[in-house]
């Protein structure tokens, strides 16, 4: 049929490269908002030894430098962890107005926290070097939020095994528990997965792990440096009581009937149906891709049964923007005709629009395209609004299709800058040999810069089987004013 297998789409976000310049944080001193008054004890007497390889480098000397304003490369990053707070947590990070207890952080020699608000009015929190990865920073943040290592909880004997004789002479300190009024579970069970996990060659002396899990397949999830686990997010969830992200506004996958609070729009001839299946594609949503019966619904225009000129108008639910940006992504699938098209406005609302006025934000036209396809669409909304999605019938078309859409998300954050878009890329992943890579086309950033992305996915000959990512800067005549290397553009 039409569809056709659907294929798999692989986003490389690129958001926030060569746009060191853009990311300017008013003051490397930030304050969380501490609600818990945990016991004054320090993690790792001070230094967070899980990120060892680079603690260790960095020597014993405790080099604390003083606050750096210009690190620049790690402020961005900062930045970026801030950001996935915010999206997945409701923990939201702003500068320093003079609150008694603040973090501060710091390039010192190494990464590491202490544990929770230790109420010392400045807490020095330490981005070294090396440690300037978006998950490292999530990891030292999460310590000062409250949280210990996973493998220090109380019962992490039941789940895996401290292989004593293996640790470095002296490092036997890291693996200490603290008991459950010191370290609590907050009721989540034991997570291999956590990012605050050991890797299982943490402080080891030889080459044997030092942490072997009681369930092997385990073993080489322990450590991941990649990003929050579903427990992480709920532990965070229970103690700072979240409900959502401080910037999630919404999203609708449609699986329920009530199709989150959206509405079919005044004003629209015809309208947007929720069904499973449309005769001309897609043959399923794109949440479930088909693999449960009895579920896996989107939203379709039919515009083989629309005359010319009918518009079809799916509004969301009234929302209320915090911060004046947002990103809408959501899924489209394309088997209308080629002059079909889909709009997305907002209706914003104020005391001269009681009822609303629509804002064209962008149109997606092209051709039909046989799979779904992911957008992100940039919003500026200050005001009480809804996100409209107009689908308008215009030419004639193939006797079966229209224009679907799955998986909406809204959220109040910019939108990658640039995607590269995969087709197929279990395919790719399967079948490319090492030392093989594949070149993204190529991205121009705001300051000029042009640039490629380079990927292999079955890693380097040195490092085969991790997937490896490289950034090119491409020159291009007619290019002026572009310097490199250009420190504090990364
Ligand atoms: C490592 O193991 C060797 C051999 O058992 C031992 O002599 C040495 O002291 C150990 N080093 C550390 C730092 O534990
Ligand atoms: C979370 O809720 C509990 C129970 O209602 C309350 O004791 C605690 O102070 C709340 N924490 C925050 C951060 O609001
Ligand atoms: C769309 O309309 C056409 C023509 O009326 C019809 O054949 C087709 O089954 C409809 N598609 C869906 C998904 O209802
Ligand atoms: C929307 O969010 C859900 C839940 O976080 C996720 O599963 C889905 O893939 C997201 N959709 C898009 C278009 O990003
Ligand atoms: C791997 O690829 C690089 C870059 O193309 C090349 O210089 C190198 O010789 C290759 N190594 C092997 C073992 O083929």
């Amino acid at each position: 049929m039409a569809g056709g297998k659907p294929t798999s789409v692989f986003a490389l976000h690129i958001a926030c490269l060569l746009c060191g310049a853009t990311l300017c944080l008013p003051t490397t001193k930030i304050l969380v908002i501490f609600i818990t008054n945990f016991p004054d004890y320090d993690v790792d007497g001070g230094r967070d030894l899980d990120i060892f390889d680079i603690n260790e480098e960095a020597g014993l000397n405790l080099v604390e430098g003083d606050i750096v304003l210009d690190e620049i490369n790690a402020k961005g990053v900062n930045l970026k962890a801030f950001e996935q707070y915010r999206l997945k947590t409701c923990i939201e990070f702003k500068p320093w107005s003079g609150e008694d207890n603040y973090i501060s952080i710091f390039k010192g020699g190494g990464c590491f926290s202490s544990v929770g608000n230790r109420r010392v009015g400045k807490q020095r929190l330490s981005i070294g070097t090396n440690c300037d990865r978006i998950a490292t920073i999530e990891h030292e943040f999460l310590h000062a939020l409250g949280f210990w290592h996973e493998q220090s909880r109380a019962d992490r004997d039941d789940y895996v095994n401290i292989m004593w004789d293996r640790i470095s002479e002296g490092k036997e300190h890291n693996f200490n528990t603290y008991d459950d009024t010191t370290s609590s579970s907050l009721g989540v069970p034991y997570d291999y997965g956590s990012m605050m996990h050991y890797s299982k060659n943490a402080f080891l002396n030889g080459t044997e792990p030092t942490i072997v899990t009681k369930i092997p397949a385990f073993s080489d999830v322990i450590g991941q440096r990649m990003e929050f686990s579903d427990s992480d997010l709920l532990k965070l969830h229970r103690l700072y009581n979240c409900t959502q992200g401080s910037t999630f506004l919404d999203s609708c996958d449609f699986e329920r009937e009530n199709i989150c609070g959206m509405i079919q729009g005044e004003g629209k001839t015809a309208d947007w149906v929720r069904i499973a299946k449309a005769e001309g594609g897609p043959n399923t949503d794109y949440s479930n891709m088909g693999k449960c019966t009895g579920s896996g619904y989107f939203m379709h225009f039919n515009t083989s049964a629309a005359s010319n000129g009918d518009t079809a108008l799916l509004e969301g639910r009234i929302l209320y923007p915090k911060r004046g940006y947002q990103c809408l992504q959501f899924f489209y699938y394309n088997s209308a005709g080629p002059s079909d098209s889909l709009k997305i406005h907002v209706r914003e609302y104020d005391t001269s629009n009681p009822n609303g006025k629509l804002r064209l934000i962008q149109t997606i036209d092209g051709s039909p395209q046989e799979q779904w396809q992911l957008h992100h669409v940039s919003l500026d909304v200050k005001k009480k609004f809804r996100v409209v999605f107009q689908g308008t019938k215009e030419g004639s078309g193939p006797l079966a299709g229209g224009l679907s859409l799955d998986d909406i998300n809204l959220s109040e954050t910019t939108c990658p800058e640039f995607i590269w878009r995969v087709k197929d890329f279990a395919n790719v992943m399967d079948n490319t040999s090492p030392n093989t890579s594949i070149f993204s086309p190529s991205f121009t950033s705001k300051e000029g810069y042009t640039f490629q992305m380079e990927l292999y996915p079955s890693g380097k000959t040195d490092y085969p089987g991790e997937l490896s990512a490289y950034a090119h800067l491409v020159a291009r005549e007619g290019d002026v004013g572009q310097k490199w290397p250009c420190p504090g553009n990364r």
